[in-house]
């Protein structure tokens, strides 16, 4: 389903709290929360309701464990633009997570250990039971984490190209776009298709075209993205601007 509101906020305001409820709903029966997370701009605001759910309303988040989906290779978790840096400064450090529980993709690996590290990660997160809810956004290619064009649906975590246009849309945080890291390692679209539910969220006129294509557009690997609407657990969740090209 799509479901749209009249903008970022409220939406991800909304995003914020069916998080918040799953995470109260399994600390109940004593379960663990096992959560999928995005980097970028696009979950900023979920991220930052969150916070305020831990500050002001008592949501804690210990025993809550996190797979993210990405991050760049090779990339140093200090570095400013590491997914490491955005993951602690938007959401880890401002809540009482227990860092133990943090999964972030290793930028550091050498190259011959990849493999083992990705295997190890899929295994991890079937370990703790799957995730129970990843939260995705979309580039402007139709990557979903970093699958990009000619990424198989069965796909599993593992090292990728990134495209020209990734890159270049993330040029600006690097300085250039002759800086930013041709690879990344990145959860499969069969990883993403395993939890149990999933949200992708898209803000803003920019990201109407590939929405457009997304979610009404013949299902190929030509844009990744597509193949959640193979998915009976998958909600959109739009602003009015990204709906905009929706018949
Ligand atoms: C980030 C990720 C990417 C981004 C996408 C959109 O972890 O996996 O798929 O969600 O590139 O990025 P923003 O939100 O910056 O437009």
């Amino acid at each position: 389903p799509v479901t749209v509101y009249p903008d970022q906020h409220i939406a991800s305001r909304q995003i914020a709290a069916r998080i918040a409820n799953l995470i109260r709903k399994k600390q109940a029966l004593g379960e663990t929360t096992v959560l999928g997370l995005a980097t970028g701009v696009t979950p900023i605001g979920v991220y930052a309701e969150l916070v305020r759910l831990y500050k002001e309303e008592g949501l804690s988040f210990k025993g809550v464990v996190t797979f993210n989906l990405d991050e760049y290779y090779p990339m140093k978790p200090s570095a400013a633009q590491s997914y490491v840096t955005f993951m602690k400064e938007n959401l880890f450090d401002q809540i009482d997570i227990d860092m133990a529980n943090v999964h972030i993709p290793d930028g550091t690996l050498a190259p011959e250990d990849i493999a083992a590290f990705c295997l190890d990660y899929e295994q991890k997160i079937s370990a703790y039971g799957g995730l129970d809810l990843q939260i995705l956004g979309i580039g402007r290619t139709g990557h979903i984490g970093f699958n990009e064009p000619g990424s198989a649906p069965n796909s599993g975590t593992r090292l990728v190209t990134l495209d020209d246009l990734t890159r270049r849309d993330a040029s600006r945080d690097f300085g250039g776009k002759q800086n930013v890291p041709t690879k990344a390692i990145t959860m499969g679209i069969g990883t993403i298709f395993k939890a149990r539910e999933i949200v992708l969220m898209a803000w803003n006129k920019k990201k109407a075209f590939i929405i457009k294509k997304a979610v009404e557009g013949e299902i190929s690997s030509d844009v990744p993205a597509t193949y959640l609407q193979l998915s009976e657990n998958v909600e959109f969740v739009l602003d009015e601007d990204a709906a905009s090209e929706l018949t």
